[in-house]
């Protein structure tokens, strides 16, 4: 929907006049390189997409929260005196979670009502929670700030930590701030370089000199990511612990060198916990000569690190399956594509390509076809730009 369709939309379900209706968007992510790194205090280097949640809100003037979407049946309240007790909604914990929060750090929350609408596909590893938490914190803090008389912009950096909290403490994911950063804090034209150590940040422009970014989803749900998810991260501080006793100053994964991991491995016995560090060590490695490769306009370099990062995930961090494989090898496969490789969590979801502009409807339309025949399943394919992070969207 335009925002013109999506505040009509809102009048329609909660009365009132389309000039009331404030509209707010927060982006999906896709991640170029640096997987399985941010939990680690490691290096990322996110886009953020055209795809994005858009919320039309405005305030009631009452304690409740009413939440609908415009592609979902469900409508939902949430009363501001009770948002500890909807962590087991399957739609609207996201937003609860961010309420929460908010109440939780003093601040008080509005009544208002909220109309959702979402181009990011759900469960595809583009972060369409993320989306959700960032656009519906961006909301709630604007009408916060300007209650107390405080117009100035918003801290989106802020806004990403505490969407990221609520996903971890309120939804029970333990995920990394990577994707609630990307998508609050994301630029048009640009990838984010962001070390997750310190949150130290840079923007690298997106100069893809006749290459394009191309992303298919397996539409492989990924099931029993969440667990897991959480197994890789509980393995990666399994292996901290032992490194440390050569490393005694490293605070994370990321604080140790591909040399001092090599000197050391030999001191992890069990050898799953020893790969999935090997993957952190080097994958870090990768997204800083990633950086600096696309920095000097050295795509095929880029594109070669991409698909050494999918091998890494494939066998060492053993989070991508036959799906997500075949995707990618039927991508390598083609020519003008310079390097392919699963984005996001894994177990399903997206892979994200470097293909030749010339050559991207023909790679779409003959990799679509063999992913089909191999799996029977039918890729959906995206081509979206690098877009800005959260902001209330005007026009
Ligand atoms: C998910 C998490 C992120 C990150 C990726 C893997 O998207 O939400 O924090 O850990 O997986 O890189």
């Amino acid at each position: 929907m335009n925002i013109s369709e999506l505040r009509e939309a809102f009048v329609a379900l909660y009365g009132g006049s389309v000039g009331d209706v404030r509209v707010f968007a927060a982006p999906g992510r896709v991640n170029l390189i640096g997987e399985h790194t941010d939990y680690n205090g490691g290096y990322v280097f996110p886009v953020a997409l055209q795809m994005r949640t858009a919320v039309a809100a405005r305030l009631n003037g009452g304690s409740v929260i009413r939440i609908a979407a415009t592609d979902l049946p469900d409508r939902v309240e949430l009363d501001t005196d009770k948002l500890d007790s909807y962590r087991s909604l399957k739609w609207g914990n996201y937003q609860a979670g961010v309420a929460y929060m908010m109440q939780r750090e003093g601040l008080e929350i509005p009544g208002c009502d909220l109309l959702y609408d979402d181009t990011v596909p759900h469960g595809s590893g583009l972060s369409s929670s993320a989306a959700i938490e960032v656009a519906t914190s961006l909301t709630l803090d604007t009408f916060i700030r300007e209650k107390n008389g405080d117009f100035a912009p918003p801290d989106l950096k802020r806004l990403a930590l505490l969407s990221q909290r609520a996903e971890n403490e309120y939804c029970g994911v333990s995920c990394g701030v990577m994707d609630q950063f990307a998508s609050a804090m994301g630029k048009e034209g640009n990838a984010i370089f962001l070390d997750c150590r310190d949150l130290s940040y840079q923007y690298v422009p997106l100069t893809l000199k006749g290459y394009r970014i191309v992303i298919a989803n397996t539409n492989k749900k990924h099931s029993l990511a969440a667990s897991k998810y959480n197994e890789r991260r509980a393995e990666c501080e399994a292996a901290l612990e032992i490194l440390k006793t050569s490393v005694p100053e490293a605070t994370c994964l990321r604080d140790i060198s591909v040399k001092q991991f090599e000197d050391a491995k030999g001191l992890i016995d069990n050898e799953q916990v020893r790969m999935r560090a090997e993957h952190v060590v080097y994958e870090c490695d990768r997204v800083l000569k990633a950086v600096k490769a696309l920095t000097a306009g050295d795509l095929p370099t880029f594109g070669k690190l991409m698909t050494a990062s999918h091998i890494s995930l494939r066998d060492l961090y053993e989070v991508t399956g036959f799906e997500l494989d075949t995707l990618v090898g039927e991508a390598l496969k083609m020519d003008g594509c310079i390097g392919s490789r699963m984005t996001g969590a894994g177990f399903g979801g997206c892979t994200v390509s470097i293909v030749e502009e010339a050559k991207a409807d023909a790679f779409i339309s003959s990799v679509g076809e063999s992913y089909r025949k191999r799996t029977g399943l039918s890729a959906d394919f995206y081509t979206s730009l690098a877009a800005d992070g959260a902001k209330e969207l005007t026009r």
